[in-house]
């Protein structure tokens, strides 16, 4: 079915120049940009969108490393996209990101690895939602 998803360049991603090389492996897999926008993560946000893992010993770091700088935050559409995108993101642990994935090539921590995308349809509906409210095109 036709999907939309949520899609983040994170801090590193954003400070280390690597959108466009984001922006061109979704294009080139023929999925269709729907929203986009550079910005500043305020705190509230941050903590909303990463409220399911509000009782990990990690969250402090998680929340910290989101506002640390300016993120790219987008909205993509396409067949079976939510599942498709995690997968040329690539693994969360560094050891086990494939090499041609985005973690894959660019990543080797856990916290600091370019990109998030949501992980299922109910994920997708309300990280959309909370980033984007009626922007999408
Ligand atoms: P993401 O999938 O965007 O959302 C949850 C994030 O938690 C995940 O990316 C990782 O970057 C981060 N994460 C998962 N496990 C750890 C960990 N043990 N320490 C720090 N960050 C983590």
């Amino acid at each position: 079915a036709i999907e939309k998803t949520f899609l983040m360049v994170k801090p590193d991603g954003v400070k280390r120049q690597v959108i466009g090389d984001i922006i061109d492996r979704f294009e080139r897999r023929g999925f269709v940009l729907r929203g986009a926008k550079l910005m500043n993560v305020p705190r509230e946000l941050a903590e909303k969108h990463y409220e399911e893992h509000k009782e990990k010993p990690f969250f402090n770091e998680l929340v910290d490393f989101i506002t640390s700088g300016p993120v790219f935050a987008m909205v993509w559409e396409g067949e079976n996209i939510i599942k498709l995108a995690r997968v040329m993101m690539g693994a969360t642990k560094p050891e086990e990101a494939q090499p041609g994935t985005i973690r894959g090539d660019y990543a080797v921590t856990i916290s600091e690895n370019v990109i998030h995308g949501s992980d299922s349809p109910s994920s997708a509906e309300r990280e959309i939602k909370l980033w984007f409210n009626d922007e999408l095109v």
